[in-house]
């Protein structure tokens, strides 16, 4: 019988990392080889994609496995997921809802019936529904079976839209959406909270709220005076819509009057991270990276590159690198040198279960020390999530 992962968290962190325990979080790497962060995601997906990845990883480079800390990335969420429970409520629970959008994209679909495999192998009832399958009363989450109710012990939230002040332990809550909804808020919180642990080696792009199409141009060209360049982007994210580089003062008046002008949203103004490239049989890609904490603690990473080398297209094309906006995949690996890349396979794949996902036959590799930045920037962003948004509650109980 297999253990359960022991999750390791001081006891007083817990009122923070209770409020968010699966976190999905973006990080850039500057020219310094600095850590940026750029943003906290509330329903990350992505952990049975990597676990696929590892798995094929091991089959065509099985010398790789001492660079990878973790490879079952799904068995260590059901363990987080039932530590959580534990924690909470005592034992175990009996009925597992795993939530899907009602007419969502499929592309999660594997992810959510690998979760719900995890929990029937530990011998847990696990069932995968929509919003119309589920009814909410006095903040119980309902399943309809029949003519009857079921309630559900434990949550796995796994759609955006979901009802908050839900009594059932839920990972994560609609709650943690109140911040990372705004990109503005996460950076205010996560700038704060860094302002008073100055220990972290940690940047913060410097960030500010636009109103109007506007105020973004004039913040733009003060923040282009002073030699930096400039990104806007809706305030609350699209997967990689919408992201508008400036470079000059001409740009800011043309470039973000065209995307936004008939749209009624809020943006940030944000300073370009000068990003280090990503080399690539002598081609060089801007890239992002992704992490994953359950219970507060690293599990693991991975890269997003564009696909698009740099300067050979507009910068709209090759400057964002989700997956959504055509970025390929690329495993993350914690070596003794690096940063730089390895080859592990001769080809590029299209991966069984996600053929939308390429997956690069290229690794990345993070010397120990980046890789250990990366692992306290990633509980650090948890830890200040976690305490603003207790913050948040109990405001509002006031
Ligand atoms: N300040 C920046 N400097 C350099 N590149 C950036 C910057 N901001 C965004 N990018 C690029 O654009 C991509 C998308 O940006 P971001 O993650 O902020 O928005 P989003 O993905 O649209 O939001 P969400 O993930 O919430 O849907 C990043 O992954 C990165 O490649
Ligand atoms: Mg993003």
């Amino acid at each position: 019988m297999r253990m359960c992962y022991q999750f390791e968290f001081s006891p007083q962190d817990w009122d923070a990392i209770k409020n968010y325990p699966y976190a999905g979080l973006d990080f850039l790497i500057d020219d310094n080889q600095n850590i940026v962060f750029l943003e906290a995601n509330a329903v990350p997906g992505g952990i049975s994609v990597m676990e696929n990845v590892c798995k094929l990883i091991l089959e065509n480079a099985p010398g790789l496995r001492k660079f990878m800390p973790h490879t079952e990335f799904v068995k260590l969420f059901t363990d987080a997921a039932l530590t959580y429970y534990r924690i909470i409520k005592g034992g175990t629970p009996k009925l597992v809802l795993v939530t899907t959008p009602y007419k969502g994209d499929p592309v999660l679909m594997p992810e959510r019936l690998s979760i719900v495999e995890e929990f029937k192998r530990r011998g847990v009832q696990a069932v995968i529904c929509h919003r119309e399958r589920y009814t909410v009363q006095d903040n119980k989450i309902l399943l309809r079976a029949g003519s009857r109710f079921l309630c559900p012990d434990l949550i796995i939230r796994r759609n955006t839209i979901f009802p908050k002040n839900v009594s059932q332990p839920v990972i994560n809550k609609s709650e943690v959406g109140l911040i990372t909804g705004s990109k503005y808020r996460t950076y205010r919180i996560v700038s704060d909270f860094l302002s008073r642990q100055k220990e972290v080696a940690l940047k913060i792009p410097e960030t500010y709220f636009a109103k109007s199409v506007r105020k973004a141009i004039t913040i733009s060209e003060e923040i282009l005076s002073r030699g930096k360049e400039v990104v806007v982007k809706p305030n609350k994210g699209e997967r990689g819509k919408d992201i508008i580089f400036i470079r000059s003062a001409s740009d800011a008046e043309t470039k973000l009057k065209r995307a936004f002008h008939s749209k009624r949203i809020t943006l940030v103004v944000q300073e370009r991270i000068q990003t280090l490239p990503f080399c690539r049989e002598g081609r060089q890609y801007v890239f992002d990276i992704r992490t994953y904490a359950y219970l507060g603690q690293f599990v693991g990473a991975h890269i997003r590159r564009s696909s698009v080398p740099i300067g050979s297209s507009s910068i709209e094309d090759y400057g964002v690198s989700n997956i959504s906006h055509g970025g390929t995949y690329v495993p993350l690996l914690s070596t003794s040198d690096g940063p730089c890349v390895i080859k592990w396979r001769e080809t590029a794949k299209r991966l069984y279960l996600f053929k939308h996902i390429i997956v690069d036959n290229y690794a990345f590799s993070l010397p120990h020390h980046m890789w250990k930045m990366l692992k306290r920037a990633t509980e650090f962003v948890v830890r200040a999530i976690g305490y603003a948004l207790n913050g948040f509650l109990n405001y509002a109980k006031i």
